[in-house]
């Protein structure tokens, strides 16, 4: 098993990898999964992206980690947590993005709710947020299930954006 960061009921959260690359595209050239992203992305897109998460262990300690199944090693998807800008006003964000094939049976929740404990606990962060897309409902109920309550609406991108937040107490 790949050391892990985080360790749930179900699932390790462990390191982005170069060669994680497949796993990544099987969400990022889903059309359905990518529905409130810009687009689906190439897989030159994909590497910028794990680059970018790469840099965030560097410089931030944190950034998306993959989700796997305990049991099996099977690939789940990505959860972890990033800096993103609200606005002018960098907040570290839970983000997830999880394969189709494993909607639905709580996954998402379940590492969410590991990442909030872990930014809180181990590295006592002050707030955490996640930045959803209005009509997401399904990753609005994630943030709900977390404990999130909804601070504001903005625009990104042409897009109206709803930013979910937690304060650590
Ligand atoms: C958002 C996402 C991560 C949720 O993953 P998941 O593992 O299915 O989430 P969970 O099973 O933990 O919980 C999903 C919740 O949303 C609910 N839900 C799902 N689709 C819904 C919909 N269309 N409307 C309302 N609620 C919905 C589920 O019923 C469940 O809530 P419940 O436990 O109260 O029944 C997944 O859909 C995904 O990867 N989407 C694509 C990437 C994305 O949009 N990420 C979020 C960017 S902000």
């Amino acid at each position: 098993m790949a050391t892990p960061v985080i360790k749930t009921d179900r699932m390790i959260l462990r390191k982005m990898k170069r060669t994680d690359l497949p796993y990544l595209m099987e969400i990022f050239s889903d059309p359905e999964a990518m529905r409130f992203y810009r687009s689906t992305k190439t897989n030159e897109q994909a590497e910028d992206w794990i680059s970018w998460t790469l840099g965030n262990y560097r410089t931030y300690g944190v950034g998306l980690w993959i989700a796997e199944e305990k049991a099996s090693g099977r690939f789940l998807g990505q959860c972890g947590i990033t800096p993103q800008d609200t606005g002018g006003v960098t907040e570290m964000e839970i983000g997830y993005l999880f394969a189709r094939r494993e909607w639905g049976k709580g996954y998402a929740t379940e590492a969410a709710l590991a990442c909030k404990d872990y930014g809180f606990t181990s590295l006592n962060y002050r707030k955490l947020v996640s930045i959803i897309n209005v009509h997401n409902l399904a990753s609005i109920r994630v943030a709900e299930k977390v404990g999130m309550k909804k601070e504001k609406t903005f625009h990104r991108a042409g897009n109206m954006m709803n930013i979910y937040a937690i304060i650590n107490g």
